[in-house]
């Protein structure tokens, strides 16, 4: 039948709370525990070819791009392939020098945004095998790739994207599986991974539950004109699109930044006006991320911190907290990136901005 919100008030907020089920749908037969890897109908790459590569380089716009650089972290960490992540627009221009085993993967969720369709016909007139990870089923990237991933995600109209950088970043973290177990993953490796994807969707389902708590954060901080947000690692993506998303659709200024990058610069800007949005999991480098959050305090700026369940030591530093549920660091952005969605969803309403429909920007772009 026809699209509509469904009861939501809007597209975006109805989009934010289907994450569980659209996550569920992009892993669907994707899944093979025979061999502890994921499985893909329409790579059309060779068995050697796929053993083959030296060099992937994942590009597109915007979120697009965002989920990109999840999935440099990702395909590093579990198989060792060598990932650079460039914006469509600046590729196309480049002409980076690329070994003849690089693969191409253009992410986008509509298919059709005309910087990300140059840089594929560049890199495939240079004889590169292109991929796309797409939405949009028979959209002009998906039929002039050589071949590629559905995202399976359902159609989203809200033109701030949210439940296609989640499957994105599932798309790419099954990527990174399978590359893994055709490298040195073990099939335990494999395995483990498997079964920590099968929980992701009900990890999300309880990351939306801090809803009315990121609400009653919103009322108090919708009037502020700056925001950073502050992650590391797995969670500097994260940042980055926690930050794009409050400036989509709420117009306010906001940047992402490495947390330990802040001493660099964007300090300056903190004061008792700009709240600084802290994604915190526990990990390696978590004492050193709370050691920022101290700066920050220090020169009395708010702290929002997005925290794993039952995590208190932030709460003497921070004003709020937001608790998600913990996964492994290579899951972290699919879930910490549910609280920044709806904090700029919350933000926007009460700012009274047209959430699904924001002033200049399109939900694709296909002027270049
Ligand atoms: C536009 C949209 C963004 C989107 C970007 C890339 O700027 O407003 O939400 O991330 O295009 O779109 P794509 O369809 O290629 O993912």
């Amino acid at each position: 039948g026809d699209i509509d919100t469904g009861g939501y008030p809007h597209f975006m907020l109805k989009e934010i709370f289907e994450q569980p089920d659209s996550l569920r749908n992009t892993m669907r037969g994707r899944l093979d525990l025979d061999v502890a890897s994921a499985k893909f109908g329409g790579l059309n790459l060779s068995p050697q070819q796929l053993r083959q590569v030296e060099r992937i380089i994942l590009t597109g716009c915007g979120t697009s791009w965002h989920a990109g650089l999840v999935g440099e972290y990702q395909i590093e960490a579990l198989a060792r392939i060598p990932v650079e992540v460039e914006y469509a627009s600046e590729l196309r221009y480049r002409n980076p020098p690329l070994s003849n085993n690089t693969l191409l993967f253009a992410i986008t969720q509509s298919g059709e945004t005309a910087d990300t369709l140059a840089a594929l016909r560049e890199m495939k007139r240079k004889g590169h095998p292109t991929l796309a990870i797409c939405n949009v089923v028979g959209s002009t990237i998906a039929q002039e790739a050589d071949g590629g991933i559905y995202l399976h995600a359902g159609p989203e109209i809200g033109v701030a994207s949210t439940k296609a950088f989640t499957s994105q970043c599932l798309v790419l973290a099954l990527l990174a599986l399978y590359f893994g177990r055709l490298r040195d993953l073990s099939f335990e490796a494999g395995i483990r991974i498997i079964e920590k994807i099968r929980q992701l969707p009900d990890k999300v389902a309880q990351a939306l539950e801090c809803d009315a708590r990121v609400r009653r954060v919103a009322d108090r901080f919708y009037q502020c004109r700056n925001f950073l947000y502050l992650g590391r690692q797995f969670n500097f993506p994260t940042a980055l699109e926690g930050a794009l998303k409050l400036k989509e659709i709420s117009y306010i200024h906001a940047e992402g930044y490495p947390a330990a990058e802040m001493k660099h610069g964007p300090i300056a800007l903190v004061d008792e006006h700009t709240p600084s949005v802290f994604l915190l999991p526990r990990g390696p480098v978590y004492e050193k991320v709370l050691a920022n959050m101290q700066e920050i305090k220090a020169r009395g700026g708010p702290i929002i911190a997005v925290v794993e369940e039952g995590d208190r030591e932030a709460s003497s530093l921070a004003d709020e907290i937001i608790e998600v549920p913990a996964v492994d660091d290579f899951l972290q952005p699919i879930v910490f990136i549910v609280p920044l969605q709806l904090l700029a969803y919350h933000i926007a309403v009460a700012r009274g901005c047209d959430v699904d429909k924001p002033r200049n920007l399109a939900k694709s772009v296909t002027v270049e």
